[in-house]
């Protein structure tokens, strides 16, 4: 997988072609592109369909109602473009002191290509802030994806704390979650393309 090219100018598209190969970008989400967005949310979400507790799993698992009431408090999402089109996104909230990573979801077909290592190192070149991210506790494979991006386990016994802070979710959803904060700079030879966008 190439690394995907940032903007400098707005944090927007500036994709280049190595011959052959298609070119990939990362750039913020367009207004108009609500049902791409879930339509990666739905697909990649089947991953926890029989994984996290079955009172937890909805189908869809997003809609597009909660998917606007999510923009319109202030999720923000950039999203790996290849061939034209999304094939990954990962949103960030301001909350207060905070930055949190919100809804990272790469289509089946093309994870483990390191498409979501891409967008995760990108949103945090951008933060100066502290990270934080919650997902379900079943979910081993994304707490395992955060930690190889930097973040780390709060204490079992400050995650609740955290989630009704800093989330707007259910009790239920925080008893099933755990929290991740962002501990270690992200590694030296990272692009630093990165920095300006
Ligand atoms: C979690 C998720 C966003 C990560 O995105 P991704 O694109 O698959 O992530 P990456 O490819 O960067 O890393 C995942 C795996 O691919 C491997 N990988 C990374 N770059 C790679 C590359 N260039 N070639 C091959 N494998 C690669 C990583 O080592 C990792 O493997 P491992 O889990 O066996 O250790 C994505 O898998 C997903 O949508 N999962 C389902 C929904 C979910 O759990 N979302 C998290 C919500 S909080």
């Amino acid at each position: 997988m190439q690394n995907a090219i940032i903007d400098p100018n707005q944090g927007e598209v500036s994709p280049t072609t190595t011959e052959g190969v298609a070119p990939a970008i990362i750039r913020r989400c367009r207004d108009d592109e609500r049902a791409t967005i879930l339509a990666i949310i739905q697909a990649a979400a089947e991953a926890y369909r029989g994984v996290i507790p079955d009172d937890c799993w909805h189908e869809p698992y997003m809609t597009l109602r909660e998917l606007d009431g999510e923009i319109a408090a202030g999720v923000e999402f950039r999203g790996y473009e290849m061939d034209g089109a999304l094939v990954g996104v990962m949103g960030v909230q301001a909350v207060r002191d905070v930055d949190l990573i919100r809804h990272a979801y790469v289509l089946p077909g093309q994870q483990g290509r390191g498409i979501g290592g891409e967008l995760i190192t990108h949103l945090r070149r951008k933060s100066a802030r502290r990270m934080l991210v919650g997902t379900w506790s079943a979910a081993d494979w994304a707490i395992r994806f955060y930690q190889r991006h930097g973040f780390e386990p709060v204490p079992t016994a400050q995650a609740p704390k955290l989630l009704r802070a800093y989330w707007n979710i259910s009790e239920r959803q925080i008893e099933a979650s755990v929290v991740l904060a962002d501990v270690r700079p992200i590694p030296a030879g990272t692009p630093t393309r990165f920095l300006r966008c």
